[in-house]
Protein backbone atom coordinates (compact mmCIF):
# COMPACT_ATOMS: atom_id res chain seq x y z
CA UNK A 1 0.00 0.00 0.00
CA UNK A 2 1.28 3.40 -0.68
CA UNK A 3 2.20 5.82 2.09
CA UNK A 4 2.37 8.73 -0.31
CA UNK A 5 2.31 11.91 2.03
CA UNK A 6 0.73 9.79 4.64
CA UNK A 7 2.59 11.87 7.18
CA UNK A 8 2.71 15.53 5.64
CA UNK A 9 0.27 17.45 5.83
CA UNK A 10 -1.58 17.62 1.67
CA UNK A 11 -1.70 20.83 0.14
CA UNK A 12 -5.58 21.69 -0.59
CA UNK A 13 -5.73 19.65 -3.69
CA UNK A 14 -6.58 21.55 -6.91
CA UNK A 15 -10.19 21.51 -7.78
CA UNK A 16 -11.43 20.27 -4.67
CA UNK A 17 -11.38 22.86 -2.02
CA UNK A 18 -14.77 21.65 -0.06
CA UNK A 19 -12.21 18.82 1.14
CA UNK A 20 -10.54 18.99 4.73
CA UNK A 21 -7.42 16.91 4.28
CA UNK A 22 -5.90 15.19 7.58
CA UNK A 23 -2.74 13.63 7.67
CA UNK A 24 -2.47 9.46 8.58
CA UNK A 25 -0.59 11.00 12.11
CA UNK A 26 -2.93 13.38 12.56
CA UNK A 27 -6.14 10.57 12.13
CA UNK A 28 -3.95 8.89 14.71
CA UNK A 29 -4.16 11.17 17.56
CA UNK A 30 -7.99 11.44 16.99
CA UNK A 31 -8.60 8.05 17.46
CA UNK A 32 -6.79 7.66 20.92
CA UNK A 33 -10.17 6.56 22.68
CA UNK A 34 -12.32 5.03 20.16
CA UNK A 35 -14.32 2.08 21.67
CA UNK A 36 -15.99 -0.05 18.61
CA UNK A 37 -18.27 -2.66 19.29
CA UNK A 38 -16.59 -6.33 18.73
CA UNK A 39 -18.66 -7.38 15.64
CA UNK A 40 -17.56 -4.00 14.25
CA UNK A 41 -14.36 -4.50 15.33
CA UNK A 42 -14.12 -7.84 13.27
CA UNK A 43 -15.46 -6.21 10.31
CA UNK A 44 -12.76 -3.42 10.02
CA UNK A 45 -10.40 -6.05 10.66
CA UNK A 46 -11.50 -8.41 8.11
CA UNK A 47 -11.47 -5.44 5.95
CA UNK A 48 -7.80 -4.69 6.47
CA UNK A 49 -6.70 -8.02 6.50
CA UNK A 50 -8.27 -8.35 2.58
CA UNK A 51 -6.90 -5.17 1.66
CA UNK A 52 -3.12 -6.70 3.27
CA UNK A 53 -3.73 -9.60 0.78
CA UNK A 54 -4.77 -8.66 -2.58
CA UNK A 55 -2.03 -10.93 -4.67
CA UNK A 56 -3.88 -14.01 -3.13
CA UNK A 57 -7.53 -12.25 -4.04
CA UNK A 58 -6.46 -11.70 -7.20
CA UNK A 59 -5.58 -15.35 -7.69
CA UNK A 60 -8.74 -16.75 -6.77
CA UNK A 61 -10.28 -13.51 -8.93
CA UNK A 62 -12.17 -12.52 -6.04
CA UNK A 63 -12.67 -8.69 -5.76
CA UNK A 64 -10.99 -6.59 -3.18
CA UNK A 65 -13.54 -4.59 -0.84
CA UNK A 66 -13.03 -0.83 -0.78
CA UNK A 67 -16.13 0.68 -0.19
CA UNK A 68 -17.84 0.86 3.50
CA UNK A 69 -21.35 2.52 4.42
CA UNK A 70 -21.82 3.59 8.10
CA UNK A 71 -25.00 4.60 9.53
CA UNK A 72 -26.55 4.89 12.93
CA UNK A 73 -27.45 7.25 15.44
CA UNK A 74 -25.11 10.59 15.72
CA UNK A 75 -22.43 11.01 18.20
CA UNK A 76 -21.89 7.09 17.91
CA UNK A 77 -18.22 7.13 16.08
CA UNK A 78 -19.02 6.93 12.14
CA UNK A 79 -16.76 9.85 11.47
CA UNK A 80 -14.20 8.58 14.52
CA UNK A 81 -13.96 5.71 12.20
CA UNK A 82 -13.01 7.03 9.05
CA UNK A 83 -9.88 8.42 10.73
CA UNK A 84 -9.75 5.20 12.72
CA UNK A 85 -9.07 3.56 9.11
CA UNK A 86 -7.02 6.05 7.19
CA UNK A 87 -4.41 5.49 11.00
CA UNK A 88 -4.77 1.61 10.36
CA UNK A 89 -3.65 1.95 6.49
CA UNK A 90 -1.57 4.72 6.98
CA UNK A 91 -3.60 6.78 4.48
CA UNK A 92 -4.37 10.62 4.49
CA UNK A 93 -8.28 10.92 5.08
CA UNK A 94 -10.02 13.13 2.83
CA UNK A 95 -13.26 14.37 4.31
CA UNK A 96 -16.09 15.89 1.94
CA UNK A 97 -19.45 16.89 3.33
CA UNK A 98 -21.81 15.97 0.61
CA UNK A 99 -24.72 18.28 1.67
CA UNK A 100 -21.70 21.28 0.99
CA UNK A 101 -21.12 20.41 -2.52
CA UNK A 102 -24.42 20.79 -3.76
CA UNK A 103 -24.66 23.44 -5.90
CA UNK A 104 -27.82 25.49 -7.42
CA UNK A 105 -26.75 24.22 -10.36
CA UNK A 106 -26.66 20.46 -10.49
CA UNK A 107 -24.51 20.33 -13.49
CA UNK A 108 -22.13 22.32 -10.67
CA UNK A 109 -23.25 19.47 -8.37
CA UNK A 110 -22.03 16.37 -10.69
CA UNK A 111 -18.98 17.86 -11.49
CA UNK A 112 -17.78 18.37 -7.93
CA UNK A 113 -18.62 14.41 -7.22
CA UNK A 114 -16.96 13.84 -10.59
CA UNK A 115 -13.61 15.77 -9.44
CA UNK A 116 -13.84 14.24 -5.71
CA UNK A 117 -13.53 10.73 -6.85
CA UNK A 118 -10.82 11.91 -9.81
CA UNK A 119 -8.80 13.35 -7.00
CA UNK A 120 -9.07 10.00 -5.02
CA UNK A 121 -8.70 8.01 -7.83
CA UNK A 122 -4.98 9.82 -8.56
CA UNK A 123 -3.88 10.11 -4.88
CA UNK A 124 -4.11 6.76 -2.45
CA UNK A 125 -6.58 7.82 0.23
CA UNK A 126 -9.63 7.28 2.53
CA UNK A 127 -12.09 9.50 0.79
CA UNK A 128 -14.91 10.08 3.78
CA UNK A 129 -18.25 11.22 2.35
CA UNK A 130 -20.04 12.76 5.47
CA UNK A 131 -23.83 13.09 5.28
CA UNK A 132 -23.93 10.74 2.28
CA UNK A 133 -27.67 11.22 1.93
CA UNK A 134 -27.85 14.53 1.07
CA UNK A 135 -27.31 13.49 -2.24
CA UNK A 136 -28.03 9.66 -2.47
CA UNK A 137 -31.35 10.23 -1.28
CA UNK A 138 -33.58 7.78 -2.94
CA UNK A 139 -34.81 9.27 -6.23
CA UNK A 140 -38.70 9.03 -5.62
CA UNK A 141 -40.95 11.60 -4.22
CA UNK A 142 -40.53 15.67 -4.61
CA UNK A 143 -39.34 17.54 -8.11
CA UNK A 144 -36.05 18.50 -6.45
CA UNK A 145 -35.20 15.08 -5.76
CA UNK A 146 -36.42 13.97 -9.17
CA UNK A 147 -33.23 16.53 -10.10
CA UNK A 148 -31.38 15.41 -7.81
CA UNK A 149 -31.56 12.02 -9.96
CA UNK A 150 -28.90 12.94 -12.23
CA UNK A 151 -26.34 13.28 -9.55
CA UNK A 152 -27.36 10.52 -8.04
CA UNK A 153 -26.45 8.88 -11.39
CA UNK A 154 -22.64 10.01 -11.46
CA UNK A 155 -22.17 9.12 -7.88
CA UNK A 156 -23.29 5.44 -9.15
CA UNK A 157 -20.84 5.85 -11.96
CA UNK A 158 -18.44 6.83 -9.84
CA UNK A 159 -18.97 4.08 -7.32
CA UNK A 160 -18.82 1.98 -10.09
CA UNK A 161 -15.10 3.14 -11.13
CA UNK A 162 -13.78 3.21 -8.26
CA UNK A 163 -10.13 1.46 -8.02
CA UNK A 164 -6.99 1.91 -7.16
CA UNK A 165 -5.09 2.21 -3.63
CA UNK A 166 -7.76 4.42 -2.28
CA UNK A 167 -10.75 3.18 0.53
CA UNK A 168 -14.34 4.68 -0.28
CA UNK A 169 -15.92 5.64 3.56
CA UNK A 170 -19.56 7.36 3.62
CA UNK A 171 -21.81 7.93 6.89
CA UNK A 172 -25.18 8.90 6.85
CA UNK A 173 -28.19 9.08 9.88
CA UNK A 174 -30.82 7.93 7.69
CA UNK A 175 -29.62 4.32 6.42
CA UNK A 176 -33.71 4.07 5.26
CA UNK A 177 -33.62 7.08 2.45
CA UNK A 178 -30.67 5.65 0.62
CA UNK A 179 -30.85 4.99 -2.94
CA UNK A 180 -31.04 1.44 -2.82
CA UNK A 181 -29.16 1.26 -6.25
CA UNK A 182 -26.37 2.80 -4.29
CA UNK A 183 -26.87 0.98 -1.17
CA UNK A 184 -26.04 -2.23 -2.88
CA UNK A 185 -23.08 -0.86 -4.46
CA UNK A 186 -21.00 -0.51 -0.88
CA UNK A 187 -19.35 -4.09 -0.28
CA UNK A 188 -19.36 -3.43 3.47
CA UNK A 189 -21.66 -2.24 5.68
CA UNK A 190 -21.28 -0.96 9.82
CA UNK A 191 -24.07 -0.63 11.86
CA UNK A 192 -23.52 2.14 14.86
CA UNK A 193 -25.79 2.33 17.78
CA UNK A 194 -25.59 4.43 21.55
CA UNK A 195 -23.25 2.95 23.27
CA UNK A 196 -24.67 -0.01 25.90
CA UNK A 197 -23.52 -0.51 29.52
CA UNK A 198 -19.98 -2.28 29.54
CA UNK A 199 -19.33 0.37 26.30
CA UNK A 200 -20.35 3.58 28.35
CA UNK A 201 -17.83 1.61 31.36
CA UNK A 202 -15.02 1.52 29.05
CA UNK A 203 -15.68 4.68 27.18
CA UNK A 204 -16.14 6.98 30.30
CA UNK A 205 -13.30 4.85 32.16
CA UNK A 206 -10.93 6.15 29.22
CA UNK A 207 -11.95 9.92 28.97
CA UNK A 208 -11.31 10.02 32.81
CA UNK A 209 -7.95 7.76 31.92
CA UNK A 210 -5.21 8.69 35.24
CA UNK A 211 -7.04 11.89 36.03
CA UNK A 212 -7.28 11.53 39.91
CA UNK A 213 -10.49 10.73 40.75
CA UNK A 214 -13.39 9.92 43.81
CA UNK A 215 -15.02 6.59 42.74
CA UNK A 216 -18.26 7.95 43.17
CA UNK A 217 -17.55 10.62 39.99
CA UNK A 218 -17.62 7.42 37.65
CA UNK A 219 -20.54 5.58 39.16
CA UNK A 220 -22.99 8.88 38.90
CA UNK A 221 -21.29 9.64 35.59
CA UNK A 222 -22.22 5.61 34.21
CA UNK A 223 -25.59 6.11 36.12
CA UNK A 224 -26.56 9.49 34.94
CA UNK A 225 -25.40 9.18 31.03
CA UNK A 226 -27.27 6.10 29.86
CA UNK A 227 -29.06 6.32 26.77
CA UNK A 228 -26.68 8.83 25.76
CA UNK A 229 -24.31 8.58 22.91
CA UNK A 230 -20.66 8.77 23.25
CA UNK A 231 -20.45 12.26 21.83
CA UNK A 232 -22.44 13.58 24.74
CA UNK A 233 -20.42 11.01 27.15
CA UNK A 234 -16.89 13.02 26.30
CA UNK A 235 -18.79 16.53 26.41
CA UNK A 236 -20.12 15.82 30.02
CA UNK A 237 -16.77 14.34 31.38
CA UNK A 238 -14.45 16.75 29.63
CA UNK A 239 -16.46 19.49 31.18
CA UNK A 240 -16.66 17.89 34.66
CA UNK A 241 -12.88 17.59 34.09
CA UNK A 242 -12.16 21.25 33.42
CA UNK A 243 -14.51 22.45 36.31
CA UNK A 244 -11.71 19.92 38.74
CA UNK A 245 -8.74 22.04 36.94
CA UNK A 246 -10.35 25.01 37.48
CA UNK A 247 -10.35 24.27 41.45
CA UNK A 248 -7.26 22.48 41.21
CA UNK A 249 -9.39 19.36 43.18
CA UNK A 250 -9.45 15.52 42.08
CA UNK A 251 -12.71 15.01 39.86
CA UNK A 252 -15.82 14.43 41.85
CA UNK A 253 -19.56 13.55 41.88
CA UNK A 254 -20.11 17.12 42.21
CA UNK A 255 -18.54 18.11 39.17
CA UNK A 256 -20.13 15.37 36.89
CA UNK A 257 -23.78 16.88 38.27
CA UNK A 258 -22.95 20.39 37.21
CA UNK A 259 -21.56 19.45 33.75
CA UNK A 260 -24.85 17.30 33.61
CA UNK A 261 -27.14 20.03 34.17
CA UNK A 262 -25.03 22.25 32.24
CA UNK A 263 -24.91 20.52 29.02
CA UNK A 264 -27.90 19.16 29.22
CA UNK A 265 -27.44 15.70 27.09
CA UNK A 266 -30.77 13.86 25.71
CA UNK A 267 -30.95 10.45 26.70
CA UNK A 268 -31.62 8.78 22.89
CA UNK A 269 -33.17 5.24 24.98
N1 LIG B 1 -17.36 4.76 19.38
C1 LIG B 1 -16.75 5.84 19.90
N2 LIG B 1 -15.62 5.70 20.63
C2 LIG B 1 -15.01 6.77 21.16
N3 LIG B 1 -15.43 8.04 21.02
C3 LIG B 1 -16.54 8.24 20.29
C4 LIG B 1 -17.24 7.16 19.70
N4 LIG B 1 -18.29 7.65 19.04
C5 LIG B 1 -18.23 8.98 19.19
N5 LIG B 1 -17.19 9.35 19.96
C6 LIG B 1 -16.82 10.74 20.31
O1 LIG B 1 -17.92 11.59 20.00
C7 LIG B 1 -17.57 12.61 19.08
C8 LIG B 1 -18.40 12.51 17.82
O2 LIG B 1 -18.14 11.26 17.19
P1 LIG B 1 -18.32 11.04 15.63
O3 LIG B 1 -18.02 12.34 14.95
O4 LIG B 1 -17.57 9.86 15.20
O5 LIG B 1 -19.88 10.76 15.56
P2 LIG B 1 -20.75 10.38 14.30
O6 LIG B 1 -21.31 9.01 14.50
O7 LIG B 1 -19.98 10.63 13.06
O8 LIG B 1 -21.94 11.44 14.46
P3 LIG B 1 -22.79 12.26 13.36
O9 LIG B 1 -23.84 11.32 12.85
O10 LIG B 1 -23.39 13.39 14.14
O11 LIG B 1 -21.84 12.72 12.31
C9 LIG B 1 -16.09 12.46 18.78
O12 LIG B 1 -15.42 13.55 19.37
C10 LIG B 1 -15.64 11.19 19.44
O13 LIG B 1 -14.53 11.43 20.23
MG1 LIG C 1 -20.06 12.16 11.64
Amino acid sequence: MSKTNANTRLPRAKGIDMAAFYSAKECARRVKRIVLPNYNRKIIEEFITILGMKEKFEHYDVPIPNKIVMFGPPGTGKTLTAFYLAKRMELPLILVRLDAIIHSHLGETASNVRKIFEYAKATPCVLFLDEFDAIARTRENNDEVKEMARVVNTLLQCLDEFEGGSILTAATNLEAELDKAIWRRFDTKITYSLPDKKEAETYIALLIGDFSHEEQAMQIALEQLTGCSYADMEQVVLKAKRKAIIEDRRLTAAHIEEALVEYKPQPSL
